[in-house]
């Protein structure tokens, strides 16, 4: 079977992250989040994925065909962003069979496989999974009934219209004639436009409920999550067990003195100076270098990020390439790619920081 991913649309919410890379490309673990997804479906034996980008980014050249991770991998380019519908509508061509769609930032264990026994025995023009969540309406509500055919579809609904925890997992099966319902080269979605079509047209799409981990990375607070999830055993797939775990990377210094508290994953080519404390979950990606006394606790660091000596890191995104100096003090913020915060530093927590800003200490005037 065939999939689509979706690559594309507005990562806004992901911002100060992804203004320079695709949220495709946000590294989890060290590793491309797509990478994570393409695994995924590869270990439920899918491996021809078509990639629906709605603009030309940098993951070809990262990816290439997909051979030397196992898959075959196939790319279309919107010449405008299309919605969700549109994007596998440009994608029309590879798709003669049932097939799957995922949204492109969605980190999941649902058995694909037992989705596909369930699509192929009701046979209904699409299967749709669902997973429950606290916060609805920044989802997909969808009600079904007693049969599991489903009912209403409501994108992001208000919270008075609120009726089921029930929400649209952003992966559906598909069958290709659902493909003559949308409009060539125009802006069509799934949530607001094929999905209510069919169902006004009373053809069948059925839901596939399911309580696997289940998480939207698209915003610093679910990528954050989502690390922590990971590093702490949620999420079956990723080797972290007991909560307590330290990886190194290859070529990486720690000096004897630091002191590391896992859940901790260090990349490649790190050096981790003298008194060091990383209170875990912490990920530091490659080439970081992290000076005396620096204090990490449960955040995320992207490559080649500099702390010098005293900085206090603490539930928070450094993106590649930032340059926090000596005693600076960043809480509950995300930093974008090459941002220089100036010593003695303390950053308001909440702090969204574009990429490349310097920040300076504030002058009483
Ligand atoms: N190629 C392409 N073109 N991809 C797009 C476009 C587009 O124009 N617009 C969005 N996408 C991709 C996004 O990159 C993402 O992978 C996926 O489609 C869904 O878009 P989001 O912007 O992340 O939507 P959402 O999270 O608000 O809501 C969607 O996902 C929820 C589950 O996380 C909806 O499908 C909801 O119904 C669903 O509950
Ligand atoms: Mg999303």
């Amino acid at each position: 079977m065939k999939a689509v991913i979706l690559v594309g649309g507005e990562a806004t919410r992901l911002h100060p992250l992804t203004y320079n890379i695709p949220k495709a490309m946000v590294p989890v673990l060290n590793t491309p989040f797509l990478e994570h997804v393409v695994h995924y479906l590869s270990k439920h034996q899918i491996k021809d994925i078509i990639l629906a980008q709605s603009h030309l980014h940098s993951l070809q050249s990262y990816f290439g065909d997909g051979s030397h991770i196992g898959v075959k991998l196939s790319y279309v380019v919107e010449d405008a962003p299309l919605g969700t519908a549109g994007a596998v509508k440009n994608a029309e061509k590879y798709l003669h069979e049932t097939f799957l769609v995922l949204n492109g930032d969605i980190f999941t264990d649902l058995d694909i496989t037992a989705m596909i026994v369930s699509h192929l025995e009701r046979k209904p023009k699409a299967t749709i999974a669902l997973t429950p969540v606290d916060d609805p309406t920044s989802y997909g509500l969808i009600e079904t009934n007693a049969q599991g055919r489903v009912t209403r579809f409501l994108e992001k609904p208000k919270w008075s219209q609120v009726t089921t925890n029930m929400i649209n997992a952003g992966t559906y099966l598909l069958e290709p004639d659902v493909l003559n319902y949308i409009p060539p080269q125009a802006n069509f979605s799934f949530e607001r436009g094929l999905f209510p079509l069919l169902l006004e047209q009373g053809k069948p799409i059925y839901a596939c409920p399911s309580s696997a981990y289940w998480i939207d990375m698209g915003t610093p607070e679910k990528y954050l999550q989502l690390h922590k999830d990971l590093l702490t055993g949620k999420g079956s797939q990723y080797g972290f067990t007991s909560g307590d775990e330290v990886l190194i990377g290859d070529q990486s210094y720690i000096h004897p003195t630091a002191q590391i508290k896992g859940p901790t994953l260090i990349g490649n080519n790190c050096t981790i100076g003298q008194k060091v404390k990383l209170k875990g979950p912490v990920v530091i990606g490659s080439g970081c270098t992290i000076l005396e006394d620096a204090v990490i606790e449960e955040s995320i660091i992207w490559r080649n990020v500099r702390l010098e000596q005293h900085v206090s890191l603490k539930n928070s995104i450094v993106a590649d390439n930032c340059h926090l100096n000596a005693s600076s003090l960043i809480e509950d913020s995300v930093l974008g790619s090459n941002v220089t915060v100036a010593s003695g530093c303390k950053l308001e927590p909440g702090s969204r920081i574009s990429p490349g800003t310097i920040v300076e200490p504030k002058t009483d005037s």
